[in-house]
């Protein structure tokens, strides 16, 4: 594992949104490596039209990052379909161009598990507001995605990119309705990248190739596909896309070669950004991972957690729920008790945090110590049921941040708490889920914050322990 203790960071931004793009995939239900391979197959459409330089590298990036939106819609799908947002997300992506697709689609989609009054309703519901909701969705999805890649320090080109990447060609598409080259450039190529590998993985290159000339002049740039029918003659295109090592691959193309690189900052907003996508798929979320995060960071501090480790801490924070991103907004957002198959779900978000951090080599131990903060000191805890001192500091710190922050804010199934009322519940799991000296930090770092402190809580503390 690298060690994080004194390391200054400066690492390639491909590697870096590269391993992230697989978070993004989660969330749209698609077969991992989706973005890597939309990159591969867009950077190749960008060649082949003549893109270099800079063009090719904004292409590039667009094509990475261009479901960073993806998050935001997932809670208001479920809401309005009475589905998984993700399998709707995936089977989304391959109903047909045409009037009657869509129309199935919504009756195959809607209340799959609700009884027949509620489905019957929904329905009536989406064929009435149709092109409403569908706008609605489109363009939050759109706006936060392009918002986020700004705050990533992305240019407006690769913004825009991401925004207007469902417009269709001939002017049938969201949220703006434009049509031809208003549409921009790198927005049309991702339209066609991410169709070209949704029906290339599920059905073969035949039919990624039937269904892009079908949708050409209506969704799609006739020029781009062209550009991409020449491709598809290529046997290397399609034995690249095939390929284990296709993310090697997509590293080494030309825009990553310029090995842009990144400093302490820019991580910093990375790692915020990411937050933000978290944060977006459950409207109970809303400023968790920050919060999380910066309660990690005032809590090493105290704990003494050497400078720049803390600031790993605090990002491996931002980032404990990253996993969430592939658990339906159905189970994440129900009011009521989950059912035992849906707590499953639940419960693999640690493991899937865990899948996604570990991409990112400079986290270190970091992946794993923020993938564990469902663990519990007791051993009863989640997902391997560690215990003791099998339980690193890191993973206590973020643990009782998670702890604090889920109880100081509204949930789906109760109102938000009081200061008071949250540290009573938390003294209670010391020695159990929450480390003694942690608590104390906690308890510290609030009342530095200027939080209105019961002492009690302290004095109830220092009693149990
Ligand atoms: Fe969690
Ligand atoms: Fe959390």
């Amino acid at each position: 594992m690298p060690d994080t203790s004194t390391q200054t960071t400066a690492l390639p931004l491909s590697e870096v949104l590269a391993s992230f793009s697989y978070a993004l995939d989660i969330t749209e239900g698609q077969p991992a490596g989706h973005c890597i391979r939309s990159c591969w197959i867009g950077t190749h459409i960008g060649l082949a039209v003549g893109l270099d330089g800079q063009e090719l590298a904004d292409l590039y990036y667009t094509l990475l990052l261009k479901d960073l939106g993806c998050s935001s819609n997932a809670s208001r799908i479920a809401e309005l379909y009475l589905t998984d947002d993700r399998s709707f997300k995936h089977d989304f992506k391959t109903i047909g161009a045409g009037v009657s697709s869509a129309f199935q689609f919504v009756l195959d989609q809607t209340g799959r598990n609700s009884d027949m009054v509620k489905r019957l309703k929904a329905i009536g519901h989406i064929m009435k507001h149709g092109g409403q909701i569908t706008n609605e969705l489109i363009e939050t999805r759109c706006t936060r995605g392009a918002a986020i890649a700004r705050q990533m320090r992305f240019s407006e080109k690769v913004a825009s990119g991401i925004h207007s990447l469902d417009e269709h060609w001939d002017g049938s598409g969201h949220p703006q309705g434009l049509q031809g080259q208003a549409i921009p450039l790198y927005s049309r190529i991702a339209l066609l990248s991410q169709v070209i590998d949704v029906f290339n993985r599920s059905r073969g290159p035949d039919a990624a190739v039937n269904e892009v000339i079908s949708r050409s002049d209506r969704w799609f740039d006739p020029g781009l596909v062209n550009a991409f029918l020449s491709l598809a003659r290529s046997e290397d295109f399609w034995a690249g896309l095939a390929s284990n090592d296709l993310e090697q691959r997509v590293l080494a193309m030309t825009p990553a070669q310029a090995r842009i690189m990144i400093d302490e900052d820019w991580m910093d907003d990375i790692a915020a950004a990411f937050g933000q996508v978290i944060d977006a798929k459950s409207p109970y979320t809303s400023g968790h991972s920050e919060r999380v995060g910066d309660y990690a960071e005032m809590i090493g501090r105290r704990l003494g957690v050497d400078k720049s480790r803390l600031r790993w801490l605090k990002r491996a924070a931002c980032l404990h729920d990253v996993g969430k991103l592939g658990v339906s907004s159905s189970i994440l957002d129900k009011p009521g008790s989950l059912e035992d198959e849906e707590w499953v779900q639940m419960r693999d978000h640690a493991t899937q945090s865990h899948a996604i951090l570990s991409r990112i080599s400079a986290f270190g131990d970091l992946a794993a110590a923020a993938a564990s903060h469902h663990e519990r000191l007791d051993g009863t805890g989640y997902p391997h049921g560690l215990s003791g001192d099998q339980i690193s500091l890191e993973t206590r710190i973020i643990t009782i941040a998670d702890f604090y922050d889920a109880l100081t804010a509204d949930r789906p199934y109760r109102a938000a708490m009081s200061v008071d009322q949250s540290l009573s519940i938390i003294s209670k799991e010391i020695g159990k889920a929450v480390d003694a000296d942690c608590y104390v930090a906690l308890v510290s770092a609030l009342g530095e914050r200027g939080e209105n402190l019961p002492g009690a809580d302290l004095i109830r503390f220092n009693r149990a322990v």
